[in-house]
C-alpha cells in the first residue's frame, strides 16, 4: 500500500500542474502526446518473446494486406485476396505472420484480429499511442494454422483484419501491413515451444490437417467474424460439420473483453449476488469470468481467462513502450474435444454454442476447431466413456459500508472426459483432465481512497492417451497468472482525481511432455511489476508517469532464453536478452501446482 502521506506530499505539486497550463509538466512525468518529448520511445515493443526465428532468411515474404483504419466503428473486416507465390509452395517448415502498424497522431488502444480464411490467427491490442509516429510489429508463429493458409493458397482464399477505430475524439489512424513470411527447409530453431506460449499443443507435433473457422456466418457483412456476447444469458451458436473420418479434435478460443467488462478483472462484488447492495453501475458484479463452449448444447470445457491488461487500462504509462503481458499476442484456450468425436462423426452439421459466465456488455469470441483425420478410414468411429463436468463451486462473499468494504469470489473446479476413437491407428482413448482454483478479491478502504485488487488463477490441464491399459502420451499443462493492483487516489483541486498504482502479474506455464519414457519439461515465467501515477480528468489520464521491469524467462533441457526489460517515462532504460541460465536452478523448487 502507498501510506497517504506520499500522496498529501505531493499535492502541491499536482495543483500546479493545474494551474500553470500545460506547459511545463514535473520531472519525470508525461503529457499525453506531448512532443516536447522528442526522446520518448517511439517503438512500442513486446518484452516478451524471443524473436521468431531470428538471423534466417525465410523462402519468401509476402505483404498479404495493406489498410488504413481511421474511422471503421461497425465496418465489415478489411479483406485482401491472396495468391500463393510460385515459388514458395506448400508444405512450409514454418509459417511467421508480421503485423506492422504505425499511428499518425493520438489515439485510445483498440482490439484487432487477422484472420486467413475465418479462421483467426492473432488477436492483438494497440498501444496507446502517445506521440504521432508510434509505431509496433507483433510476430508470431503460425505454423499450427498451416492448413489453412494453405487452402488460402490453394483457392484464392481472403486474408481480413478488423480493427475499430474512431477519430471522434482523437485524430489517431492506425496504418496496418500484414505480411506472411514462409520457411521451408531446416529452421535451425529453439523448439515450437520457444516461440509461442506454450499450449497443450505439446501433443500434436503435427499441425491440424483441417481448421473449421466457428465464426459468424455473415462476418463479411460488418460487426465481424466473432460473436459478440451481451450477457451471462447469451450463448452465440453455429453450425458446424466435420469430416467423418477425424480421429482428434481441438476447439480453440479466442477472447477478448469490452464495454462494461474491459476492467472485469478489477470489479468488486457489490450487486445482485449481495443482499441491499447498490445495484446502480453494472461494473459491481465482481472479478470472476468463465468462457464456455457447448455442442449440441452439452458442456464440453471453458477456462477463467488469463488476464490481458490493455494498453489503456490501470494507468497507460506503464505501457508505454512496452506493452502487458499478451497484450500484442492474447492467449487462445485450447479445449480438446476429442472424447466428444462419438457426438460428431455422423456427417451431419452440428451446433456449437460460447458463453461468458457472470459477463457483461460485452465479450468479443470466435473459435477455430482444428480437426486431424484420418487418411487411411473413410469413417473413424468413437464413443465418450466418461462424463464429468461438474460446474464450478463458486463462493462469493461481500461486506460492504458505503464505498468501504471487501469482497471474494472463489472458484475451483474438476473437469474429466473420457472418450475412445476408433481408427487405423488403433481404438485410442483420450483422457482429458483439467483442476481449477481460482479467487478474486477487492477490498476498499479511506472511503474509497485506497484499492487493493488481488487475484490468483491457477490451473493444470492434462491431456492423455491410452491403447488398451498402455499409457501412450501425456500433456501437462500449468498455468498460474496471478495479478495484484494498489491503488490510492486523491481528489485535487480542479475536481481532477491524482491516482497512484502499483501492479505486479505474472504469467508462469509449465509443460510438461511424456512419450513412453521420455519426458520433457518447457517452463515460462513472465512477469511485469510497474508503479506510477496519473492525473484524470474526467476518469481520462492527461498527466502520468510509470515505470515497468519485465522479465521473461523460457527453459527446457535444451535451451534457456532470458529478457529483462526497463522502462521508465516513455523510455527504455535497458533491455538485455541471454541465451544462459545462470541461477536458473533456484527455479527449480518453484514449480507451483494447482
Ligand atoms: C534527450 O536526449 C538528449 C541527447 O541524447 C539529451 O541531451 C537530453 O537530456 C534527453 N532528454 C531527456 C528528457 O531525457
Ligand atoms: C477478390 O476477388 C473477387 C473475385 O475473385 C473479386 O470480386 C474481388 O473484387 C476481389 N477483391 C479484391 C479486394 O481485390
Ligand atoms: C507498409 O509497407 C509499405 C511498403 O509497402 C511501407 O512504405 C510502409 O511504411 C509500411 N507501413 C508499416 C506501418 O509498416
Ligand atoms: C474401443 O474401446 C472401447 C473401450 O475402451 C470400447 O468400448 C469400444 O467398443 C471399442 N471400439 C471398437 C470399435 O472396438
Amino acid at each position: 500500500m502507498h501510506p497517504l502521506h506520499h500522496l498529501l506530499l505531493l499535492l502541491p505539486l499536482v495543483t500546479l500542474c493545474l494551474t500553470t497550463t500545460a506547459s511545463s509538466p514535473p520531472n519525470g512525468f508525461m503529457r499525453l502526446g506531448d512532443l516536447k518529448f522528442p526522446n520518448m520511445t517511439l517503438e512500442h515493443l513486446d518484452p516478451t518473446l524471443p524473436p521468431v526465428l531470428p538471423g534466417q532468411t525465410p523462402k519468401c515474404s509476402v505483404i498479404v494486406l495493406q489498410r488504413d483504419f481511421a474511422d471503421t466503428v461497425g465496418d465489415p473486416p478489411a479483406s485482401a485476396n491472396y495468391t500463393q507465390p510460385q515459388d514458395c509452395p506448400a508444405p512450409w517448415t514454418r509459417v511467421v505472420l508480421e503485423l506492422s502498424v504505425s499511428a499518425s497522431g493520438l489515439q485510445k488502444d483498440r482490439i484487432a484480429a487477422v484472420w486467413v480464411d475465418g479462421v483467426e490467427v492473432l488477436r492483438t491490442t494497440t498501444p496507446v499511442p502517445m506521440s504521432p509516429g508510434a509505431f509496433w510489429k507483433v510476430t508470431k508463429d503460425i505454423t499450427r494454422y498451416a492448413s489453412a493458409i494453405r487452402r488460402l493458397g490453394d483457392h484464392n482464399g481472403v486474408v481480413s483484419m478488423m480493427l475499430e477505430n474512431s477519430n471522434a475524439e482523437l485524430p489517431g489512424v492506425y496504418s496496418a501491413n500484414v505480411s506472411l513470411h514462409f520457411y521451408r527447409g531446416a529452421v535451425t530453431s529453439q523448439p515450437n515451444s520457444y516461440s509461442a506460449h506454450p499450449t497443450i499443443k505439446g501433443l500434436y507435433k503435427e499441425p491440424a490437417d483441417l481448421i473449421i473457422p466457428v465464426i459468424r456466418e455473415d462476418g463479411f457483412n460488418g460487426g465481424g467474424f466473432w460473436f459478440k456476447i451481451e450477457s451471462d444469458a447469451i450463448t452465440a451458436t453455429t453450425s458446424v460439420e466435420i469430416p467423418r473420418n477425424a480421429y482428434r479434435a481441438v476447439l480453440e478460443l479466442f477472447v477478448s473483453y469490452h464495454g462494461d467488462d474491459e476492467f472485469w478483472y478489477t470489479n468488486p462484488l457489490r450487486s445482485s449476488y449481495v443482499q441491499g447492495a447498490d445495484l446502480s453501475t453494472p461494473r459491481t458484479n465482481g472479478g470472476f469470468r468463465q468462457v464456455y463452449a457447448t455442442i449440441d448444447g452439452k458442456f464440453v470445457g471453458g477456462h477463467i481467462p488469463i488476464v490481458v491488461i490493455y494498453p489503456g487500462s490501470i494507468n497507460p504509462f506503464f505501457w508505454s513502450p512496452v506493452a502487458a503481458i499478451g497484450a500484442f499476442d492474447m492467449p487462445s484456450y485450447d479445449l480438446d474435444i476429442t472424447p466428444f468425436l462419438g457426438m460428431l462423426l455422423d456427417g451431419r452439421p452440428h451446433e456449437f454454442g460460447f458463453g461468458v459466465h457472470d459477463s457483461q456488455p460485452y465479450w468479443l469470441v470466435g473459435a477455430n476447431l482444428h480437426v486431424w483425420v484420418d487418411l487411411w478410414s473413410d469413417v473413424t468411429q468413437a464413443g465418450l466413456i466418461d462424463y464429468n463436468a461438474p460446474p464450478l463451486k463458486v463462493n462469493r462473499n461481500a461486506a460492504w459500508r458505503n464505498q468501504d468494504g471487501q469482497s471474494e469470489i472463489d472458484a475451483e473446479g474438476l473437469l474429466r472426459f473420457i472418450g475412445w476413437v476408433s481408427s487405423s491407428k488403433g481404438n485410442l482413448t483420450t483422457v482429458v483432465r483439467q483442476k481449477t482454483k481460482f479467487k478474486s478479491q477487492v477490498e476498499v478502504q479511506n472511503r474509497g481512497a485506497v484499492r487493493q485488487v488481488e487475484m490468483i488463477n491457477k490451473r493444470r490441464m492434462m491431456v492423455g492417451l491410452v491403447k488398451g491399459h498402455q499409457a501412450l502420451a501425456r500433456v501437462q499443462l500449468m498455468v498460474d497468472a496471478p495479478l495484484q493492483v494498489q491503488t490510492s487516489s486523491v481528489n485535487t483541486a480542479g475536481g481532477a482525481v491524482f491516482q497512484k498504482t502499483r501492479l505486479y502479474h505474472q504469467l508462469q506455464e509449465i509443460v510438461e511432455l511424456s512419450e513412453g519414457q521420455a519426458v520433457s519439461v518447457g517452463t515460462l515465467t513472465d512477469r511485469q511489476d510497474a508503479e506510477g501515477s496519473a492525473l484524470l480528468h474526467d476518469g481520462e489520464p492527461v498527466w502520468g508517469s510509470g515505470a515497468t521491469r519485465s522479465s521473461y524467462k523460457f527453459r527446457d533441457e535444451n535451451t534457456c532464453y532470458l529478457r529483462a526489460v526497463n522502462t521508465a517515462g516513455g523510455l527504455v532504460q535497458f533491455d538485455t536478452t541471454s541465451g544462459s541460465c545462470l541461477g536458473a536452478a533456484e527455479e527449480k523448487g518453484k514449480r507451483s501446482a494447482v
